[in-house]
């Protein structure tokens, strides 16, 4: 069982989007395993984005996750890496499909509402840096088993 960290942006709690974008990830199946609303720090902001920091937006980057409160959140499921990458779309929420959270509600770049880890060290990195284990809500409940995304 995969686990993965997902954020919905400043824009996106700001536009009072957070409970569609939260609801696409439950309705597909994906388990909530850890939820918080948050103020990013600028020192929190450069962590995350540390793998950006050479490129000519970073400064924007942290700029723009630092402008409002985000809901960080950690989600379990089969291929729960992939799977959440998908339903968000493209990063350029122009270029987005249809149908996904940022093909059906963005059209800029960097205000594109959600973020995703891209690979399993990056979602192991992600939810070591916003959550304490503890805050993580994640033990196996055999009786609910069959909620469980494609087991
Ligand atoms: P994210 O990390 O937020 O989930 O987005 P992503 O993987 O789809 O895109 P990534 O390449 O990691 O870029 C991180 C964020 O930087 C902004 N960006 N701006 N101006 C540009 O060309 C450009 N490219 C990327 C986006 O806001 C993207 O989400
Ligand atoms: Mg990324």
């Amino acid at each position: 069982m995969e686990r993965t960290f997902f954020a919905v942006k400043p824009d996106g709690v700001g536009r009072g989007l957070v409970g569609e974008l939260l609801g696409r990830l439950e309705r597909k199946g994906l388990r909530l395993v850890g939820l918080k609303l948050m103020q990013v720090s600028e020192g929190l902001a450069r962590e995350h984005y540390a793998d950006h920091r050479e490129k000519p937006f970073f400064a924007g980057l942290v700029s723009f996750i630092t402008s409002g409160p985000i809901v960080a959140t950690v989600w379990e499921g089969r291929e729960a890496i992939s799977t959440v990458r998908s339903l968000m779309g493209a990063t350029d929420p122009a270029k987005a499909a249809p149908g996904t959270l940022r093909g059906d509600f963005g059209l800029s770049i960097s205000a594109n509402l959600v973020h995703g880890s891209d690979s399993p060290e990056s979602a192991a990195r992600e939810i070591s840096l916003f959550f304490r284990t503890e805050e993580l809500v994640g033990a196996a409940r055999p009786e609910e088993s069959w909620i469980y995304a494609g087991e």
